[in-house]
């Protein structure tokens, strides 16, 4: 099962797919990440990458989709499927996509768009850490680590994004609106999309998220013993 996990800046797409990883076996690729990584090469190529992260542009089709597809072709990709997070952001991006996976007799399965409002968002990024080493993800207000600036789970020291700060979030909002919603018509037209209210406490959207790709498997409810009724007189 291929599914993208599509939103605004701070929609909790991260935060999703690393437990659709976690614990349901998906292969989680974000073109955020595999853009920040190939921006730390100092060639010209990452220095345009760095430029137009750093103003909350879209980085150029041909150089996101050499690196998402390189992933894509690894071995991994094709065992219990891939989440995608943060691809595809413009149409042109989503037909490219339909092309690669249709050659390997593939397609997308499910589209989760998580939907939050402008000041949630604003909120969520401008109050974002990360852990440098294992990635996990905290928040200052929503999700503080147990000791200041410290992953809960390695130790790593926490770090945050050049790009969080307020006014590159309204222009990577600015770039969501005008670029990346459009393309939701693009999978409504094959029935494969379902909205979810991400603006909810985590547990409840991860619920939601669950449930619209078929994987709530919650256990059944527990029976409790009848209380033996007193004999009638
Ligand atoms: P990218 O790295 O994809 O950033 P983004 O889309 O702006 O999204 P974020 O990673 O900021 O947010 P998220 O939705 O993952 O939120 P998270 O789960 O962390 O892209 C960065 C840049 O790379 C782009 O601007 C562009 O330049 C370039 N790029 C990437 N892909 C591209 C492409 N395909 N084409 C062209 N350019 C591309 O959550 C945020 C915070 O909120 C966390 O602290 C979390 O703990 C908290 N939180 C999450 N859910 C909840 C909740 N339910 N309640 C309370 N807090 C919550």
């Amino acid at each position: 099962m291929n599914l993208l996990i599509v939103g605004p800046p701070g929609a909790g797409k991260g935060t999703h797919a690393k437990v659709l990883e976690r614990e349901h076996g998906f292969v989680h690729i974000s073109t955020g990440d595999l853009l920040r990584s190939r921006a730390l090469v100092g060639d010209p190529i990452g220095q345009e990458i760095r430029k137009t992260m750093a103003a909350g542009g879209l980085v150029r089709d041909e150089l996101v989709n050499h690196a998402l597809f390189e992933r894509l072709a690894q071995a991994d990709c094709r065992k219990r499927g891939v989440v995608l997070d943060g691809y595809p952001r413009n149409e042109a991006q989503a037909i490219q996509l339909d092309s690669f996976l249709a050659r390997r007799g593939q397609a997308i399965d499910a589209v989760i768009e998580l939907k939050v409002d402008e000041q949630t968002m604003v909120e969520r990024i401008t109050g974002r850490c990360a852990c440098g080493d294992c990635k996990a993800c905290y928040h200052d207000k929503f999700k503080p680590p147990e000791t200041p600036n410290r992953c809960d789970d390695c130790g790593g020291h926490l770090v945050r994004r050049v790009d969080d700060n307020e006014a590159t979030v309204r222009q990577r909002y600015k770039a969501y609106s005008e670029q990346t919603r459009p393309v939701l018509a693009h999978y409504d037209a094959r029935g494969v999309h379902a909205a979810v209210d991400s603006s909810k406490p985590e547990a409840q959207v991860r619920a939601a998220i669950l449930a619209a790709i078929g994987l709530d498997h919650s256990p059944p409810p527990v029976r409790r013993p009848l209380t033996p009724r007193p004999p009638r007189a």
